[in-house]
């Protein structure tokens, strides 16, 4: 079929970029609703698969391939290019740490970008559902009331705008206007295995990475109090200003929880920002005990990072970032020019505008997602599939310690098990099942020995699939010889 080319000459102002015919258009629409609805009813069908060797040369907007009208353009995006997601929507990916999605946001997604909201301020009805999200979050962190929140892409860029509060509360805010350039060095405590979104904060604030002082883990995977009291005290005898110390609440690599009532304890006496990295872990909080109880002290941080494209399975993206001090807050990133004045009424009005809070000005609906997520399925059923995994997690620990070619590298204490191989390379190993569509492990390395790496936050997960799951891992161990 050749390229239909839209002639400009053909349409006239204010007709330039709607679509020409709004009935061939619903109909091309109602279409790829469907297409899209049939996949993911389909998730469990639809592992993974490669894309086409061809598909960057499919993909180039080239002079000859743009222009060529909504029909096609949309047969692209369901057959094109829709087949070839990150495959986290189905059942059997365990890798890195990705949401599965939900339906229900699909819809919210559709009214987001009709409605086209600018997120960032002024007086309209998102952001009455942004506060209503922000507060429901705030709710379930446990947060005082004086907090205050913002959605942002994900955690690390939540990680930015926490340490930027907790450098203001230390160095005051006209650090605002005279830089950094003055200031003793910092120092910010980490334990051995916390996220690389902490040095990458610290590099984007002009501390650089060098910042960060490693703490030693216990015996349980946790930051080792002595150690980090042992890291402040030397700290501060070098000039060193301890600007924050990290808690993390589950542990990218092995799901583990740090004390946080201890950690908070310290930080009040010694006047230390806490922050905690709940990328996921958080979202334990909804759990049954005893998970639930794994973040038990969280709600006793200065700041708090988490992510809904995580564990509470809203499309890709969303995060946010929570301060114990919503003027703290405020007077971080407030910065309104004469354009962006508060009038008393109009749409210049309003008491929320989220630019006050963050980096971005321009900000798009992402809280519509997670209202309708939240209004339609309930806290209940959350509960129940975040429970659900900390088990299935459980149940792969015990498949792996009971197998004869496979190991534990640590025993399983929330949502994230491991595995080393009796033989084989597990990043070939790794590789064959994504490839055989089996399941998909990510990899990593425990104790300096890599292994394979499973993190459970999807809701269509089932026992059934991590005992198939575990079965494929042994026959691929099996055959790697
Ligand atoms: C513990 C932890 N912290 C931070 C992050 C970074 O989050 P994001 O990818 O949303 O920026 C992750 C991502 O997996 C994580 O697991």
């Amino acid at each position: 079929m050749p390229p239909i080319t839209r002639d400009t000459a053909m349409t006239s102002e204010g007709h330039h970029l709607d679509p020409e015919n709004w009935d061939d258009f619903s109909r091309d629409m109602h279409k790829l609703m469907d297409d899209c609805l049939d996949r993911m009813k389909a998730a469990r069908e639809l592992p993974w698969q490669p894309k086409p060797a061809d598909m960057a040369d499919k993909m180039a907007l080239t002079p000859d391939a743009i222009g060529v009208g909504a029909a096609q353009s949309m047969t692209h995006l369901t057959q094109d290019i829709m087949p070839y997601a990150t495959g986290n929507t189905h059942p059997k990916f365990f890798g890195w740490v990705h949401g599965a999605g939900l339906p229900v946001s699909v819809g919210a997604e559709l009214v987001a970008a009709t409605m086209n909201s600018n997120c960032g301020g002024r007086d309209h009805g998102a952001m009455e559902v942004e506060r209503a999200t922000l507060d429901w979050l705030l709710g379930v962190s446990g947060l005082p009331e004086q907090a205050s929140a913002i959605l942002t892409s994900g955690t690390s860029q939540a990680t930015i705008l926490a340490l930027t509060a907790a450098r203001n509360r230390q160095f005051g805010h006209d650090i605002r206007q005279k830089g950094i350039q003055s200031l003793p060095p910092v120092s910010v405590y980490v334990r051995k295995g916390t996220h690389s979104c902490i040095g990458k904060a610290l590099e984007v604030m002009g501390f650089g990475a060098g910042a960060i002082h490693v703490v030693d883990t216990d015996d349980d995977m946790r930051m080792d109090l002595a150690s980090l009291k042992d890291a402040v005290a030397s700290d501060r005898a070098k000039g060193r200003v301890p600007l924050a110390i990290v808690g993390t609440a589950g542990s990218v690599n092995t799901g583990s929880y740090d004390s946080l009532h201890a950690i908070a304890d310290f930080c009040a006496k010694e006047d230390i920002w806490f922050h905690v990295d709940a990328a996921f872990g958080f979202w334990a909080r909804l759990a049954d005990a005893p998970w639930k109880q794994l973040v038990d002290g969280m709600e006793r941080a200065n700041s708090i990072a988490c992510d809904f494209h995580k564990w509470m399975s809203i499309p890709y993206d969303c995060g946010a970032c929570m301060i114990y001090d919503r003027e703290l807050h405020f007077n971080t990133f407030t910065s309104r020019p004469n354009y962006l004045e508060q009038q008393a009424e109009g749409l210049g009005g309003g008491d929320l505008w989220m630019c006050d809070y963050g980096l971005e000005l321009s900000r798009g609906f992402k809280a519509l997602k997670i209202w309708t997520a939240i209004k339609s399925i309930g806290e209940g059923a959350f509960s129940a599939s975040i429970t659900d995994n900390c088990k299935q997690a459980a149940l792969m620990g015990e498949l792996v310690e009971a197998s004869d070619v496979l190991e534990l590298p640590f025993k399983v204490s929330s949502n994230v098990c491991c595995m080393y191989v009796s033989q084989g390379d597990v990043t070939k190993i790794a590789a064959k099942l994504q490839l055989s569509g089996e399941a998909v492990f990510s990899t990593t390395n425990i104790k300096g020995r890599p292994c394979l790496r499973a993190a459970l936050v999807n809701h269509r997960t089932t026992s059934q699939d991590i005992r198939e799951a575990v079965n494929a891992v042994e026959q691929a161990v099996r055959d790697s010889l």
